[in-house]
């Protein structure tokens, strides 16, 4: 089937979809975006993805080219267009078309809005169940990872050298050994006494939509959850480790580098909050009120 993607006012087939070469996302990477899981035609958390995606337009400030309630009509024709079950939105508004120059352009410049689809969401239950390896990696991005830029070089190299080495992730670290987060994914871990510890949402991090609600989750099921920073020693000691992000939803780690986490199979706490996820994407099913997409 062929994908269909809006660009700046027109749904196209996406090999016909373009955009100019002097659009500034192209050029300087000058422009945020969002990844959106749906499921069953339902999109997670649709409404604290906008709330990040009009933090992120804000910090670098970029105008809105449409109101939320426009986005969520255009979002909703991509995925019906594209007759999206269980795949990904993606979005991308940058500050749009103009010669060449690092100052921005005037106010006349309408910034640029694209939305596409992709079939396929979440990893594949096998990979789940038998948890994953991650390798450590440096952590050589700007300081300002709270905003979700599609200046994604340092993680691309990142996530390229995990697959090069077969490994799931890549856990980046700060001098001082710290953890920040994954290229794709925020990360995890569960003290011997089952305290739940992920980074705070600093400007070292994005605050990741899928960490947010199983920070909910767990808190709902009982848990006591910390966030602090933790060190990769931490990890290595630690009764597991785990990620989340929109495509990774919750994912077990049961090999750091070389070493195993723990007994080198995924753990009870990491299972239980995947399962509880799940059970939260499935429950989108029932929401028939079409409250789903208001932001
Ligand atoms: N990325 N950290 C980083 C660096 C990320 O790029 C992502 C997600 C996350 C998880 O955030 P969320 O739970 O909101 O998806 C954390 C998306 C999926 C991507 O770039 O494709």
């Amino acid at each position: 089937m062929s994908h269909i993607a809006y660009v700046n006012g027109r749904y196209l087939p996406q090999k016909h979809a373009q955009i100019h070469i002097e659009d500034r996302g192209h050029q300087f990477a000058d422009g945020v975006y969002e990844v959106i899981c749906i499921w069953h035609g339902r999109p997670a958390d649709y409404t604290a993805h906008i709330a990040r995606l009009n933090r992120s337009l804000r910090e670098l400030a970029i105008r809105p080219p449409v109101s939320n309630a426009a986005l969520a009509f255009i979002v909703k024709e991509v995925v019906g267009r594209n007759r999206l079950d269980k795949g990904t939105v993606y979005i991308q508004i940058n500050r749009g078309v103009a010669p060449r120059a690092h100052v921005f352009p005037g106010a006349a410049v309408k910034p640029s809005l694209i939305v596409t689809a992709k079939h396929g969401a979440g990893p594949a239950d096998a990979v789940a169940r038998a948890g994953v390896k991650v390798i450590t990696l440096p952590d050589t991005r700007w300081k300002r990872c709270d905003i979700k830029s599609v200046g994604l070089l340092p993680n691309a190299l990142a996530k390229q050298a995990a697959a090069e080495a077969k490994a799931y992730e890549a856990l980046l670290l700060t001098p001082e050994g710290t953890v920040t987060e994954a290229s794709v994914s925020n990360a995890w871990m569960v003290t011997p006494e089952r305290t739940i510890v992920t980074h705070p949402a600093t400007s070292s991090i994005l605050a990741g939509v899928t960490r947010g609600r199983v920070l909910k989750i767990a808190r709902e099921a009982g848990y006591v959850v910390e966030e602090r920073p933790f060190t990769l020693a931490e990890a290595l000691k630690a009764k597991e480790v785990f990620l989340t992000g929109t495509t990774t939803f919750v994912m077990p780690v049961v090999r750091i580098d070389e070493q195993p986490v723990a007994n080198g199979v995924p753990g009870t706490v990491a299972c239980e909050l995947r399962q509880r996820y799940q059970d939260y994407i499935d429950s989108l099913t029932a929401d028939v009120s079409g409250s789903a997409w208001d932001a």
